[in-house]
């Protein structure tokens, strides 16, 4: 594919690998952007909004899965554990295990936002004085190595909580944590939560909520897009779609190009009809039974957690 970087000199490795894909990912039938895309500074400040929306059930249901089990969660994993959080982020949602697990030995944060991941090691060494930061910048999704662990502990503990694993497809999923079970070795824990499959309309209430802060987070994709590679979307030219696919069993976010327009990425042109749409975001629902039996080449279920009306799951793995 030709990618025409005009200004190629200006553009480290990174920066042109960034638009390579961007344009690949245009030029499908089905276009679509990677869900990473949405969180930068506006769309992780949209993020915390839409957590906080009445429709957006899901992490306040978890939380309250996590304060309602906690003793039990921590006596399960024991004492002196190693804490490893893919998409650590702020570092606000490891605080309830920090603050009760017993004696754990270490945290290892892993985030590709260099800054989220130096403030909130900062603050977390301030508030845990006697634990050990070891913080890993990295894309977790890609290759990544866990430092050498050379002190006393007990079970290295995956934390993968808020559902995040429904990004990926479920044969993304099952790779993912493979990957993981065998970074982390056999009978290391894995603490995560999934949202469950339920009634339609709930979940596209949860995803179409009345104050639109959903409709801004998923434009704000192309915002962000704007300000990272040389691109000119007009914002206003786009609409917000999210739909529950029944047959995939997940929630697709599109934006809908309300024209036919054309849209240049870095000199090149991408073009869209009246209608057609950006996929930018699939968010997978499960049942209990079906995400066990996906990981179970890699996974024995030791525990689960729901809430009363079985909205959402906290489940314990241990690796095989
Ligand atoms: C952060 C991936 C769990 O899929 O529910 C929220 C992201 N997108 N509203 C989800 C999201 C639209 C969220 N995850």
């Amino acid at each position: 594919m030709k990618t025409n970087l005009a200004k190629e000199e200006y553009y480290t490795p990174e920066q042109e690998a960034i638009v390579e894909e961007i344009i690949e990912s245009l030029s499908q039938a089905q276009k679509t952007l990677s869900c990473k895309y949405f969180y930068d500074e506006k769309g992780s400040d949209l993020f915390e909004e839409i957590v906080e929306l009445d429709e957006y059930y899901l992490t306040r249901t978890e939380t309250s899965i996590m304060n309602n089990n906690i003793e039990e969660i921590s006596r399960l994993i024991g004492k002196n554990c190693i804490l490893i959080e893919p998409g650590s982020g702020s570092g606000q949602k490891i605080k309830i295990l920090l603050d009760n697990l017993i004696f754990p030995s270490a945290y290892v944060p892993i985030d590709i936002s260099e800054s989220y991941v130096k403030d909130s090691a900062n603050k977390l060494s301030k508030n845990y004085p006697d634990l050990k930061i070891l913080p890993i910048i990295a894309d977790y999704t890609g290759e990544f190595k866990l430092p050498g662990f050379n002190f006393e502990h007990e079970n290295l503990v995956v934390y993968y909580p808020g559902s995040t694993i429904g990004n990926f497809s479920p044969e993304k999923a099952k790779e993912f944590l493979k990957k993981i079970a065998h970074m982390c070795g056999k009978d290391s824990y894995l603490l995560l939560g999934i949202d469950l499959k339920k009634d339609k309309e709930v979940l596209e209430k949860a995803y179409n909520d009345g104050s639109g802060i959903t409709r801004k987070f998923n434009i704000n994709i192309l915002e962000n897009l704007n300000n990272l590679i040389e691109s000119n979307f007009e914002l206003d030219q786009w609409a917000h779609k999210a739909f529950f696919n029944e047959d995939k069993s997940r929630i697709e976010m599109h934006l809908v190009s309300k024209e036919k327009q054309n849209v240049n990425i870095n000199g090149y042109t991408v073009s869209f009809n009246k209608g057609e749409t950006i996929h930018t975001e699939n968010s997978h629902k499960y049942s209990i039974d079906k995400f066990c039996e996906l990981i179970s080449d890699d996974y024995r279920m030791n525990k689960v957690w729901t809430d009363k009306e079985n909205k959402f799951a906290v489940l314990l793995f241990q690796s095989i």
